[in-house]
């Protein structure tokens, strides 16, 4: 490049510096909170809270306010806490939280009125007919309480009614009043407010499968009944160890088509623990797909995070050995979770811009003459879309060709050629396709692979000069005697006991022990059939002793 181009690089350089400096990277729209998109998208984006911490912390507040546009009470209106004793209602928690959905703009949605857990066991041992007027008392109660105010529109007025087969669930709601206690909690809730949208909820419902169709079976005829459901809750516990569930936008359409409202109501990704950058990526692509599936069905009004921070999540108690459920971590830090949340409901626009640190040197083992294992110390990612894995180059000169990609910090290359020199760097990426910087390089030999043959060559050293206490080899001819060509080599010499090499020309040597380990340079690699190159190579040696290397090998 000339003189007069480079400088006018530079100023161009300059110039989008002071550009990059005075544009945002990204535009407010693109890094607004999950309530601005959601609401851009025509549904709402929600969190379950707790009272606690709502009470208390200004974080916890402060994100749930600015996050959510719609929130569900994680239990302040469950039975236990409003009617613990009969007539007794208690509605300081539920209130605190319908206070603060009203504070803030938010869409309050009741959870839940009956349901098999958390019911306080003066319900559990009445007769039938004290059970179902307690029920349509506490419904009547809890749901009137609230049937004018703006904030609260909706109620999930049943709660797992099916088994994990998509039998009805023999609680004592139905062991005791049969089935028909859904339809005559429906009605109750109807009756007590004419407006809320009426939700029937239940988890392991996402995708299609038995209990899912149970509950489609029901829906509808309970529709067909003329019995008030107008909404179906998917509440959406997911575990990255049990995989994504199946057909989850075909499921949630399939309900919208019997002409109910759908939802998410309690989504969160669990894992094993401890946490690690994949369980992060694969996690976030499970929160992208449920909010990608919602915003794909009209009818699905938007997505409930049971919770928001790691640091208040039922899953560590409720499931040992798993956490990290949540979108974001135990400081209020966003995860990759969050970015991808965030993404889809801003119309798959990426903000992260920051790349993951750089890998560390990759280390070769079991090399052999078409594959070779590569390990190399983590990156991190912190800009929100999390590191997605590494790629694994091969340093060649202008474009370097990717040898291959893993989402681990190791990889096994294959299709590698025998006999050849490789080095190789590794670059991690992100969710958003950030590539780090390159590794330090490494460098590896394919073994040849049997005998003389495509691969082959020879190598021979000529002393040059030597002295009392040292020599020079030069040249060392490598030939290459295959039939193909050739786009490195190794070569292979031991000195003599006490010989130490103290410099090299055209190789790159290493040493170990008294073995010499010679590797073509970027330049020499390359080797057409019969042709040739060479290196040198200067050794000391004890005073007097004159012997010199012999046995040359080629790789
Ligand atoms: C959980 C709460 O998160 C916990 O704090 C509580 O101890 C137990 O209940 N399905 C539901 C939710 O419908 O009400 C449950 O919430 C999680 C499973």
């Amino acid at each position: 490049m000339s003189v007069r181009s480079s400088s006018l690089l530079r100023v161009l350089t300059l110039l989008g510096m002071l550009l990059a400096f005075l544009v945002p990277a990204t535009s407010a729209e693109a890094s607004g909170p999950l309530r601005t998109h959601a609401a851009g998208r025509g549904k709402f984006i929600g969190t379950a809270l707790a009272t606690g911490p709502l009470s208390n912390e200004t974080q916890y507040r402060t994100i749930a306010g600015q996050e959510f546009n719609q929130v569900t009470a994680e239990n302040a209106m469950k039975w236990e806490s409003t009617e613990p004793s009969q007539g007794q209602f208690t509605f300081s928690g539920a209130d605190a939280i319908v206070d603060f959905a009203t504070q803030n703009n938010q869409q309050v949605h009741g959870h839940t009125l009956v349901w098999h857990s958390q019911t306080p066991g003066w319900v559990q041992g009445l007769n039938a007919t004290a059970m179902r007027s307690a029920m349509q008392n506490h419904i009547s109660q809890v749901v009137g309480r609230y049937a004018s105010n703006p904030a609260v529109v909706s109620w999930d007025v049943v709660n797992e009614v099916f088994d994990d087969n998509g039998n009805m669930r023999t609680s004592f709601w139905y062991n005791t009043l049969g089935s028909s206690y859904i339809a005559d909690a429906f009605r109750a809730a109807r009756a007590a407010d004419s407006n809320a949208r009426l939700c029937i909820n239940d988890y392991n419902v996402e995708g299609i499968n038995a209990k899912s169709t149970a509950m489609y079976n029901l829906v509808s005829s309970l529709r067909q009944q003329g019995v008030p459901v107008d909404c179906v809750g998917f509440q959406g516990h997911l575990a990255i160890q049990y995989g994504f569930p199946g057909q989850v936008q075909q499921n949630l359409q399939r309900f919208a088509d019997l002409g109910v409202q759908v939802r998410i109501t309690e989504l969160d990704v669990r894992m094993q623990m401890p946490r690690d950058a994949t369980k992060d990526t694969t996690q976030a692509t499970y929160y992208r797909n449920v909010v990608n599936a919602c915003l794909a069905v009209t009818a699905c009004a938007g997505i409930t995070i049971w919770g928001f921070t790691d640091r208040y999540s039922w899953v560590g108690d409720t499931f040992p050995g798993e956490g990290a459920a949540l979108i974001y971590n135990e400081s209020y830090q966003q995860k990759p979770s969050y970015t991808a949340v965030h993404d889809a409901l801003a119309g798959g626009t990426s903000t992260d811009t920051t790349p993951p640190t750089t890998p560390g040197t990759p280390s070769a083992r079991n090399v052999t003459a078409n594959s070779a294992g590569l390990t190399w110390s983590a990156s991190t990612d912190s800009g929100g879309s999390g590191l997605a894995g590494y790629n694994v180059y091969r340093e060649q000169g202008a474009t370097d060709p990717l040898l291959g990609q893993s989402s681990t910090n190791s990889i096994t290359l294959t299709g590698l050629s025998a006999a050849t020199q490789y080095q190789v760097y590794v670059r991690a990426r992100d969710g958003a396709g950030n590539l780090s910087g390159n590794s330090p390089v490494a460098t590896f030999t394919t073994t040849t692979g049997g005998g003389p043959g495509p691969g082959g060559c020879t190598a021979t050293g000529t002393v040059q000069t030597q002295w009392s206490n040292g020599y020079v080899v030069q040249p060392v001819t490598v030939t290459n005697t295959g039939t193909s060509a050739k786009s490195g080599w190794t070569v292979t010499v031991t000195l003599p006991a006490g010989h130490t090499v103290t410099g090299s020309w055209n190789a790159a040597l290493s040493v170990s022990g008294q073995t010499v380990t010679a590797r073509n340079m970027g330049y020499n690699g390359n080797l057409a059939p019969n042709a040739g190159t060479t290196f040198g190579f200067q050794v000391s040696r004890p005073n007097g002793d004159t012997q010199t290397p012999s046995g040359y090998t080629c790789a």
